[in-house]
């Protein structure tokens, strides 16, 4: 997608990394045009693209011209309320639009549907359409009724629905890179966190199912997938929630066994994943992933804060001596292996003292990579029923800029190390800065940038790194063996 960091599974590419939203598009075959801007997560990147395989069927091309749609979606995020503030923005320029092509429908799919659906449709007046994750099979049926001069709406959430047979439609592809989505929802209730309620209840998607659309992918020429789900580690198939076996006669796949089967599809592609939940990581799972060198050495675990009472309060389910337990666990099995995570300042309650447990905390890990974020107090959560959200803007700020001051000089150590050492790099394009170079990552997620030579987007290069900006290598193929 982007020469730059790519977001972690669960979180946002908003804000920070993201910069315009994705916009796809594809041939018009058909006769009327959907036009779709997705914010958020990878996840909802990756339901972007079963939204489009489903309107496709039903006979709408997508468009990267909005004056031409007929259709405008936006797919929505609600993790924190920036997020929101930019969707209801932009559907307010819509809404203009409206006006001008009567017959527009305008819709919102994702996590602000279930919330928002009255105030968007009934209030505000600014959609058509709501549709929430899991009732995108009902968006033709949907569109009609619209059509037919009603408001629709299905924010049902299900327990069942995976989408598993559906085959995504590839959105703005490098045709190197894509996402798999291997499970939906979350059972988690962290309680600053509103997903449990956008995205509903955890579950697994059927195996056979992951490892036949990777299969394809790896046939359509592509060369790294990221398994994507809100908790990846407690995936889970033919087990209910009680742990016991449902059908005897069928195996059982939790996140290491379905690791080692994608690994398996072929040791040219390159598998990543996101998120993992401290409490769930499993040394099972690090020993898979050291076993195979397709498994890249990148671990994404959100620590959120370093000071056990804040996570107890934040109902993380791990203490802090827990997670640097887990730590030392990923440093035991894959000493090499990168590591990054998600940090929230001012939480409910949170002192001056444990502020200063998260700063150490990253002091100690030293993590290549975080995504920081003031906490935002979300409605329906348990933060927002039990405790005040009372640390002052101000303050959220500045413990945010303390720890992204850290974070840099952690991150810019890490890519230093990094520096002189040769890499396997997978191509994925041009760099956006030089036409004449491309880039790639290595295995730890570190994007390397290089002269093209006769090289081709979806091969494999060693690369020699000579120099570094903070959190990019820069350097030349090479005939030489590859460190890592
Ligand atoms: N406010 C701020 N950040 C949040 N996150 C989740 N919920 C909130 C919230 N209410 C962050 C967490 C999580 C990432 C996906 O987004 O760090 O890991
Ligand atoms: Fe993704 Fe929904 Fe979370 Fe937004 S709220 S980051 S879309 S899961």
């Amino acid at each position: 997608m982007l020469d730059s960091p790519r977001g972690s599974g669960h979180e946002l590419l908003d804000e920070s990394l993201q910069g315009a939203p994705v916009v796809v598009a594809s041939q018009p075959t058909h006769t009327r045009k959907l036009y779709l801007e997705s914010y958020g997560c990878q996840m909802n990147y990756s339901d972007s693209e079963i939204v489009v395989s489903i309107l496709d069927a039903a006979g709408f091309a997508t468009t990267r011209n909005e004056e031409e749609a007929d259709l405008i979606l936006l797919n929505t995020c609600a993790i924190r309320e920036n997020a929101e503030q930019r969707v209801r923005g932009r559907l307010r320029q819509f809404k203009s639009a409206k006006a001008e092509r009567p017959h527009l429908v305008v819709g919102v799919l994702g996590c602000m549907a279930e919330r928002l659906k009255e105030s968007l449709l009934e209030q505000e007046k600014l959609v058509d359409l709501v549709v929430g994750p899991d009732a995108y099979r009902d968006l033709p049926n949907l569109v009609e009724q619209v059509n037919g001069g009603q408001k629709a709406v299905n924010v049902l959430l299900s327990r069942e629905e995976t989408y598993a047979e559906i085959s995504p439609v590839r959105l703005d592809t490098n045709g190197v890179t894509a996402f798999i989505s291997i499970m939906r929802g979350c059972d988690n209730m962290c309680s600053f966190c509103v997903v449990p309620f956008t995205r509903g209840r955890e579950r697994s998607r059927d195996p056979g199912s992951i490892v036949r659309e990777a299969h394809e992918l790896y046939a359509a020429g592509y060369r790294e997938v990221t398994l994507l789900g809100q908790n990846v580690d407690s995936y889970k198939w033919n087990l209910d929630i009680k742990g016991q076996v449902k059908d005897p006669d069928q195996p059982v796949v939790r996140f290491a066994e379905l690791m080692e089967l994608v690994a398996q599809v072929n040791p040219d592609l390159r598998i990543r994943f996101s998120t993992s939940h401290p409490k769930d990581m499993t040394d099972d799972v690090l020993h898979v992933m050291a076993k195979y060198e397709n498994l890249c050495k990148y671990v994404h675990l959100p620590v959120q804060s370093g000071n056990s009472e804040v996570l107890k309060r934040m109902n993380r389910g791990y203490t802090r001596e827990w997670y640097m337990d887990r730590m030392a666990a990923i440093r035991r099995i894959m000493p090499d292996c990168a590591i990054s995570t998600d940090i929230m300042t001012g939480f409910c309650g949170e002192t001056e003292e444990e502020h200063a447990e998260t700063l150490s905390l990253l002091s100690e890990v030293r993590y290549e990579m975080a995504y920081m974020f003031k906490y935002s107090e979300r409605p329906r959560t348990l933060a927002e029923r039990k405790f005040e959200n009372d640390i002052p803007e101000d303050v959220k700020s500045r413990r945010l800029q303390e720890i992204m001051t850290l974070q840099r000089v952690h991150g810019t150590e890490r890519t230093l190390a990094q520096k002189g050492k040769t890499y396997k790099v997978l191509i994925e394009g041009t760099s956006k800065k030089r036409d004449d170079q491309f880039f790639g990552r290595n295995t730890y997620n570190t994007v390397v940038v290089f002269p093209k030579e006769d090289a081709k987007p979806g091969t494999y290069v060693n690369v020699k790194t000579l120099s570094c900006t903070v959190a990019t290598l820069i350097g030349e193929i090479t005939q030489d063996k590859a460190d890592a």
